[in-house]
């Protein structure tokens, strides 16, 4: 490809990187040499706030008007024409079908218009390459946890392009146990960042809630949906009730919020850690919206440092969705790992609204 000479004639090669999986729609140009020259992130939470949830078909259609403008403006920031380009990536796995389908039209044109190869991103690989991107440091081969608003996975990376699934959630990933929780707790959405907030003032053994499957040794999953109904049966016991219109103290809301928070952080951090035992690794990558949480990340910390672990945390802009991420295209292209305009989406799990006044998790 003529694209691919330029290689050769030692000039920076740069990558247009696609991000449309979920409610936020990113752009990112990314030299050959991982610097970021443009990243936008179009958020859509104003929304899907009053829903207390990423509703699909306002997503995809947020997307629609908001990819070229995105696209445009890293661009821009980049300082460079898309007859510059050498590639196109997007994430087109996993997530909300009609959202997956936006970014991934953008980027097919692009291929096709521009005459250069297209790059097939797992949103769920490109969470744990934010560390590299962060770093700057080798960070294979590692172990990799993503834990997201829809998912919860553990990852085995001999290197940048093979991540093998060695746990995963069996239910409710973490993210969404923080937004559903939020909702049971009058907190808001997006849920996590608002009970780290009211966490914040609580006493963290308050409520001992339970830690699903982390006396397990055989097991790398992770399980939050009885966390889940723990809280709810601390609020109000097991009957209906509308959530909306609890008034409970605001101590008693702190003291639930920090006692859930610490039995999430528990799960994960202890089968993060049983997980490099297992594998005989000691390097540690963190990401996923969840990962922004500072008492997952302190814990995270404290552990690593008694275990003498490198560990890798993505900085905050880089835990919640965003294209800089996509950055691990350039390992695919490198590996001439290009694929065909026929390329679908593949989705995976989703998180619904919860309707108003619904049992949460029911
Ligand atoms: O990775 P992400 O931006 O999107 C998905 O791919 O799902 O993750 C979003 C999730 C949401 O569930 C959100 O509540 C959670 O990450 N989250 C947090 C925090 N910030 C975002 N959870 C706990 N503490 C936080 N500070
Ligand atoms: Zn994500």
């Amino acid at each position: 490809m003529e694209k691919l000479a330029s290689k050769e004639a030692g000039r920076p090669q740069y990558l247009l990187c696609l991000e449309t999986t979920c409610d936020e729609t990113a752009a990112a140009v990314i030299s050959d040499r991982l610097e970021v020259l443009g990243a936008v992130v179009a958020s859509q939470d104003r929304l899907h706030e009053r829903f207390r949830g990423v509703v699909p078909e306002i997503a995809s259609r947020a997307h629609v008007e908001r990819i070229l403008p995105a696209i445009d403006l890293a661009f821009q920031q980049a300082g460079i024409k898309p007859t510059d380009l050498s590639a196109v990536a997007v994430a087109h796995t996993p997530g909300l079908a009609g959202s997956l389908m936006v970014g991934l039209m953008a980027a097919k044109t692009m291929a096709l218009v521009l005459k250069i190869p297209l790059i097939g991103v797992d949103h769920l690989q490109a969470h744990v390459y934010a560390c590299r991107i962060a770093s700057g440091e080798e960070i294979f081969p590692c172990v990799g946890l993503v834990v997201s608003g829809g998912h919860t996975s553990l990852y085995w990376c001999p290197n940048a392009l093979e991540f093998q699934l060695i746990g995963s959630t069996i239910d409710d990933a973490a993210g969404e146990a923080f937004d559903k929780v939020a909702s049971m707790l009058g907190l808001g959405y997006p849920g996590g960042p608002a009970v780290e907030r009211a966490a914040a003032s609580g006493n963290p053994r308050a409520y001992n809630f339970p830690r699903s499957l982390l006396d397990d040794p055989e097991r790398l999953d992770f399980s939050f949906s009885g966390l889940k109904t723990a809280v709810r049966y601390a609020i109000c016991g097991p009957g209906k009730v509308d959530f909306s219109r609890l008034q409970l103290p605001a101590e008693t809301v702190a003291d639930l919020a920090a006692s859930f928070q610490e039995a999430v952080v528990d799960c994960l951090v202890g089968k993060a850690f049983l997980a490099l035992q297992k594998m005989g690794v000691s390097t540690l990558c963190v990401g996923g919206g969840v990962a922004a949480n500072k008492r997952f990340r302190q814990r995270l910390e404290e552990e690593a440092a008694r275990r003498k672990v490198r560990l890798f945390i993505a900085p905050l802009k880089l835990c919640t969705d965003n294209a800089v991420m996509g950055a691990i295209a350039w390992e695919r292209y490198r590996a001439g790992l290009f694929e065909p305009l026929e390329l679908d989406i593949q989705a995976g799990p989703i998180r619904l609204k919860s309707p108003k006044g619904a049992t949460p998790g029911a």
